[in-house]
């Protein structure tokens, strides 16, 4: 089997993370990227631009731009669901966007409180926003592997919805799988889907939660098909504070060990990883899943004689 030489693995703790966990304070949200931006990594989704009432734990977003150290080669990226959001983020300076639209109605009218229809049209105006300013917009499809409203949702959707968002004028495709419902099979079949609609894996980032045990898997599979951009969670982080053993997005630190073990490249140090991971345990005060704060690389338990 042959898998890419070199992937982008991309953070997301500082945002689809720590939304779900209690709310911290953006001093400790400013630390965590910061630590974050001295490993390597080159994209950080550091905050979101969404109503403060309905995210409660991503208020101060533009107190968190504001103060982050901005280090060169990394982007600073925003999540929008708007074109409110767009400005803001534009005004708070992030280096790329994100627009969220869900594949799925049901999930889309929760998230945004509107249709799917009606995220697709407000696309053009994020778009035409940030292309303003030369920031680039990633089209995030999310529910892309299943609802937890409607249950599965078709691939063929998730491909015509990514057509319509790259004619609204997106600049890159990510797929979301929202409440970890993927599975390789169904990873298998969205990249199919895609493939058919002309959109190529190479152009595809993908975003697992390890709801189900599944993130890792997922990412192989994906590799397999020559995908080469996954989003990731330092220590695991995004587990909901009320679902206690509810695990969050894919951990980064337990993706770039195993890439690194499959002679995939990063270009991520992964013992800062692992420091970064430990701060954020400590800004959220619980014990997080990640398999590499419990057990440390492989490198270090040979060192250790175990
Ligand atoms: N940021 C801050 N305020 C916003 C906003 C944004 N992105 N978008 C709209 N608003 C404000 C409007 O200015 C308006 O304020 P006003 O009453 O003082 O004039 C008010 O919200 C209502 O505007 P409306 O366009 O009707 O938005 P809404 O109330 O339907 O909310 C969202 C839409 C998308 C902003 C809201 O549902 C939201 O923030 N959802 C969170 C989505 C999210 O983060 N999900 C998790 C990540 S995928
Ligand atoms: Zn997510």
């Amino acid at each position: 089997m042959r898998w890419p030489d070199q992937v982008e693995v991309r953070e997301v703790g500082p945002r689809d993370g720590l939304q779900n966990e209690e709310p911290v304070p953006v001093a400790a949200r400013v630390r965590l990227i910061d630590a974050l931006s001295a490993t390597g990594l080159r994209r950080i989704e550091a905050a979101s631009f969404v109503r403060p009432d309905a995210i409660p734990a991503m208020a101060g977003a533009e107190e968190v731009m504001a103060r982050i150290a901005r280090r060169p080669g990394v982007a600073y990226r925003a999540l929008v669901p708007n074109a409110r959001g767009a400005e803001r983020a534009l005004a708070a300076r992030a280096d790329e966007l994100e627009l969220v639209v869900s594949a799925s109605e049901t999930h889309n009218r929760a998230n945004v409180r509107r249709g799917v229809a009606d995220s697709v049209i407000a696309a053009r105006d994020v778009v035409t926003l940030a292309h303003g300013e030369g920031v680039p917009v990633e089209a995030i499809v999310s529910t892309a592997f299943g609802c937890p409203y409607e249950g599965d949702v078709a691939p063929e959707r998730v491909a015509q919805l990514a057509g319509l968002l790259l004619d609204a004028g997106a600049d890159a495709l990510s797929f979301g799988d929202t409440t970890g419902m993927a599975t390789p099979r169904r990873v298998h079949d969205l990249l199919d889907a895609l493939e058919r609609a002309g959109i190529a894996p190479g152009r595809v980032a993908l975003h697992f939660h390890d709801t189900r045990g599944t993130a890792l898997a997922n990412v192989v599979a994906a590799l397999e098909r020559g995908v080469t951009r996954f989003d990731a969670s330092v220590g695991g982080l995004g587990g909901c504070p009320y679902a206690p053993g509810a695990s969050g997005n894919a951990v980064t630190e337990d993706l770039v060990h195993m890439l690194h073990d499959m002679g995939v490249g990063t270009g991520i140090d992964l013992e800062a990883l692992i420091g970064c991971a430990r701060l954020a345990g400590e800004i959220v005060g619980r014990d997080l899943p990640s398999a590499m704060l419990h057990a440390g690389p492989r490198t270090r338990r040979h060192e250790a004689g175990a």
